[in-house]
């Protein structure tokens, strides 16, 4: 049997609340995620799909259980070895959309080209500007953060996440600020990459017809993945 991209074992994550009480965010989850596969997570609000999320991206390393990619367990990796997977493979929608505010819009979808280094800025540049061209914001290229709309932000966020051509996209409501036009322009240009670039994308969404668009639908609830 082919080894999957990902694959994840009784994953336990919890979150210390400030009375010091302990709250499960991620509870026993068993998974495993094909290459060149789509699955959507879908899931109340606070059932844990970010907290999920941002562990499979290397975001967040506090868990137990195992997160493996390609067979390798993860846990054994440090900060480095993260670092570096991340900006070569995978490419990560916050929900928050999360651009540097002190960045322009250019600035902020050439970001993962810079982490990976040895690209000249104006190649950076030229693909940052073709990114925002492709998510309908050509015109926008030298905006700050603050001055852009939401749905602008979270565009320039999928932007960053494309640039880098990376193997694996973990999308958190990637079209939660989008009017229905946009946001499925946007989710046509997530199914081409799964399509055409052989792309894993994993897509948190509240959108039922999202979710039925991708090959997988997982629901989570109170951090459980069923
Ligand atoms: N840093 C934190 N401190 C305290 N509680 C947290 C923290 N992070 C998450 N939680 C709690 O963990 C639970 C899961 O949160 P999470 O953000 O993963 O949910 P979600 O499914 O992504 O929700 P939404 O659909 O609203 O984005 C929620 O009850 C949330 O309040
Ligand atoms: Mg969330």
């Amino acid at each position: 049997m082919k080894t999957p991209l990902i694959q994840l074992d009784h994953l336990n994550a919890e979150v210390r609340l400030p009375d010091g009480d302990h709250l499960t965010t991620v509870n026993d989850v068993s998974a495993s995620f094909e290459r060149g596969t789509s699955t959507a997570i879908v899931g109340k609000s606070g059932s844990g799909k970010t907290s999920l999320a941002s562990i499979i991206g290397l975001l967040n390393t506090d868990y137990t259980g195992t997160l493996s990619y390609d067979g390798r367990d993860c846990g054994a990796w440090n900060d480095a070895n993260r670092s570096r997977f991340r900006c070569r493979h995978v490419g990560f929608v916050f929900q928050n959309y999360s651009l540097i505010p002190h960045l322009n819009a250019w600035e902020n979808v050439g970001l993962p080209l810079q982490y990976r280094g040895g690209v000249p800025m104006r190649t950076v540049r030229r693909r940052a500007c073709r990114m925002l061209h492709a998510v309908g914001l050509a015109d926008r290229a030298d905006s700050m953060p603050s001055r852009l709309s939401g749905g602008e932000q979270q565009r320039v966020a999928i932007a960053r996440a494309l640039v880098a051509d990376p193997d694996l996209l973990i999308c958190d409501e990637p079209t939660g600020a989008l009017d229905t036009e946009t946001g499925d322009m946007v989710a046509a240009m997530l199914f081409r990459q799964v399509r055409e670039q052989g792309v894993t994308l994993i897509l948190v969404t509240h959108d039922p017809q999202l979710a039925a668009r991708c090959e997988h639908q997982l629901t989570i609830d109170r951090g459980h993945l069923s």
